[in-house]
């Protein structure tokens, strides 16, 4: 009885308080109590205002996700739906236009008309296509303020001198010449906007293209040169409010495998067995994270592995 009149207590005085006064919880609770109260109260109430904080710097803009129809870039697209769920427009482009359409129906289920989506055919492999892409948006949808260029892929395990030239250029065209040419093309509307430009840009990286591993020197090489040019983005628009942000994936569960091994699920299941890899949407939590911060902060870069996980060789399967 004690304890929850001391409960209800504290409740009408929190509430009467403005949130920045926790401080001073322990002027009406026993001391005893105060740190178990602090540790409720902090965490549910911070917890709101960040959440709150994060909606609010989301509310308006106007989103592009690539590679949308599966794996990170599909969880992402709905991480940031149901982040600010009011008032955002989310463009989701990949080339499977089906997969794309079910993802906004599915949105739309799930967090009303606040979330307007676009579902846009596009290969970003194909220079022609990325170059018509913004102007082909409906007038409502081209003030772009975030591009998450997430569209990526690996094929075959192969080791040189026997890589397939077609598996080469697929990877280099979309996971380096497709990033870059989105890059290119999304730019010019940041910068048009105050103080020499504001926007972001998420570019997907990996682990792999920090440590190279063997049977998988393209995909490695094209990752490492997402990484340098992020980089060199970042110093060229330092005199800009644009924010160049890298997250780099380790182990992540996603159809990636499967196109690793061209379509072969029971390869893929292989890659995942007895290891608990992570989940798109520990990725799309991170990505909505680093763009929900305010606009002085850059996340600028981020290593993410799952527990199991230290390096691309280092990875503990249980017996
Ligand atoms: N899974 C991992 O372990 C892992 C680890 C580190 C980094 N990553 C990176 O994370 C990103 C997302 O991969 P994921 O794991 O989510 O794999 P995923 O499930 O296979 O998704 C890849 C996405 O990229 C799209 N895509 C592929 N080629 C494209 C093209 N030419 N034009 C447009 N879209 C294209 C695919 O859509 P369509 O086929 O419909 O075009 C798909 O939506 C990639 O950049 C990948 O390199 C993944």
């Amino acid at each position: 009885m004690k304890h929850l009149r001391v409960y209800h207590n504290s409740i009408r005085s929190v509430r009467q308080l403005r949130f920045s006064h926790l401080g001073n919880i322990s002027a009406f609770c026993l001391p005893a109590q105060t740190a178990s109260f602090r540790r409720i109260f902090e965490s549910a109430f911070s917890k709101r205002t960040m959440a709150t904080a994060m909606a609010k710097r989301l509310e308006g803009k106007t989103i592009v996700v690539t590679g949308a129809s599966s794996g990170i870039g599909r969880s992402t697209a709905k991480e940031f739906a149901r982040t600010a769920p009011k008032n955002l427009k989310l463009i989701l482009t990949a080339r499977r236009i089906d997969s794309l359409q079910e993802l906004a129906k599915e949105i739309k289920e799930e967090v009303g008309d606040g979330v307007q989506t676009l579902p846009v055919k596009l290969d970003v492999s194909n220079p022609e296509e990325v170059k018509n892409f913004v102007s082909s948006l409906p007038v409502e949808f081209q003030d772009i303020d975030v591009l998450v260029n997430n569209a990526g892929l690996v094929k075959g395990v192969a080791q040189a001198p026997d890589i397939d030239l077609a598996d080469i250029n697929t990877m280099f065209n979309t996971n380096v010449t497709g990033l870059i040419n989105m890059t290119q093309a999304i730019l010019p509307i940041f910068k048009k906007r105050s103080d020499g430009g504001r926007g972001d840009i998420i570019n997907i990286g990996s682990i792999a293209g920090r440590e190279a591993y063997p049977g998988g020197s393209i995909y490695c090489a094209t990752k490492a040169a997402v990484k340098s040019f992020t980089e060199a983005l970042r110093k060229e628009l330092i005199s800009t409010r644009i924010r160049i942000i890298e997250i780099d994936p380790g182990q992540v569960e996603t159809e990636f495998s499967i196109v690793r091994y061209y379509g072969d699920k029971s390869k893929a299941d292989a890659v995942y067995a007895n290891c608990e890899p992570l989940t798109p949407e520990d990725i799309a939590e991170i990505i909505v994270f680093a763009v929900g911060r305010r606009e002085n902060v850059v996340i600028a870069d981020t290593l993410i592995f799952p527990n199991h996980q230290a390096s691309p060789g280092h990875v503990y399967k249980k017996p």
